[in-house]
């Protein structure tokens, strides 16, 4: 399978029965990229969210499962308000604006994280797209919105300490799958990629028992300089690399 992108030589040949089910991306560098061409940090989270657009749209073209992608987490409500409110506009704008082309390319949106804790315009912009696109089957877009894996760990050995109080659950019985399954995630399998951009080499708690196997890729390029040709390029890079899981 190759890609050519208008105008432009073959980029990467990938393995159609090696493309990635899940895919994860840590989206950072907005506020970098808008400080370097001395605009507001919005300016750069607006054109964060033309990346969003092309990634999709790539993933769902190479045939990937499922594709999340880290759009706020719960420490970034801590970021100065002016900035949190203008994310949850664009969150809110980028939902409207995405519901028909979602609706066109069979992707089906969920959402992981805080739900409740996003303002009442976000949420039930969320509720309409992820009903109206609950039945599409082509691919699985996943937003993480005031999502921490800390606070999904919390939440899940919260619920199994209760379903055990109330009987439903032996303490013996609770294993890898009981935990998955109390998770936001649950249902969705493990990322077996996860990307993220802008030179910051950490995970900052995102998805933290899900990516155990994970293959990792930093990228320095900044989130909205993100292309589709360097995403090709970094699922060809996966696909040479050998997974063991431990084995040999
Ligand atoms: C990522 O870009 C977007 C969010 C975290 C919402 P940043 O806003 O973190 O950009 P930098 O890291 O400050 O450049
Ligand atoms: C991680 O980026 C969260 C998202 C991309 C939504 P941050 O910019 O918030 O992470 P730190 O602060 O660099 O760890
Ligand atoms: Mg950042």
């Amino acid at each position: 399978m190759s890609f050519s992108p208008p105008g432009n030589a073959v980029v990467e040949k990938l393995d159609p029965l090696r493309i990635p089910r899940h895919v994860a991306v840590i989206m950072d560098g907005n506020g970098r990229w808008a400080r370097r061409r001395l605009l507001n940090r919005v300016r750069g989270h607006e054109a964060g969210a033309e990346t969003v657009r092309h990634i999709v749209r790539a993933s769902r073209e190479v045939g990937i499962g499922y594709l999340t992608l880290y759009a706020f987490s719960t420490e970034n409500w801590q970021r100065p308000t002016a900035e949190v409110s203008a994310l949850m506009a664009l969150l809110e704008r980028f939902l409207k604006g995405e519901e028909a082309q979602l609706m066109e390319n069979n992707i089906r949106l969920r959402a992981v994280g805080q739900i409740h804790r996003l303002p009442a315009g976000v949420q039930s912009v969320l509720e309409r797209v992820t009903a109206a696109t609950g039945a599409n089957d082509g691919m699985n877009l996943i937003l993480a919105l005031s999502y921490g894996g800390r606070d999904e760990l919390v939440a899940m050995a919260k619920n199994l300490a209760r379903e055990a109080v109330a009987g439903r659950i032996a303490p013996e019985a609770i294993d890898a799958d009981a935990v998955a399954a109390h998770l936001g995630t649950a249902g969705i399998p493990d990322p077996d990629l996860l990307i993220r951009t802008s030179g910051e080499m950490r995970i900052s708690n995102f998805l933290l028992w899900q990516i155990a196997y994970a293959e990792i890729f930093f990228t320095d390029t900044l989130w909205p300089d993100f292309s589709r040709e360097e995403f090709l390029s970094i699922l060809g890079a996966y696909q040479r690399r050998e997974r063991r899981f431990g084995r040999v």
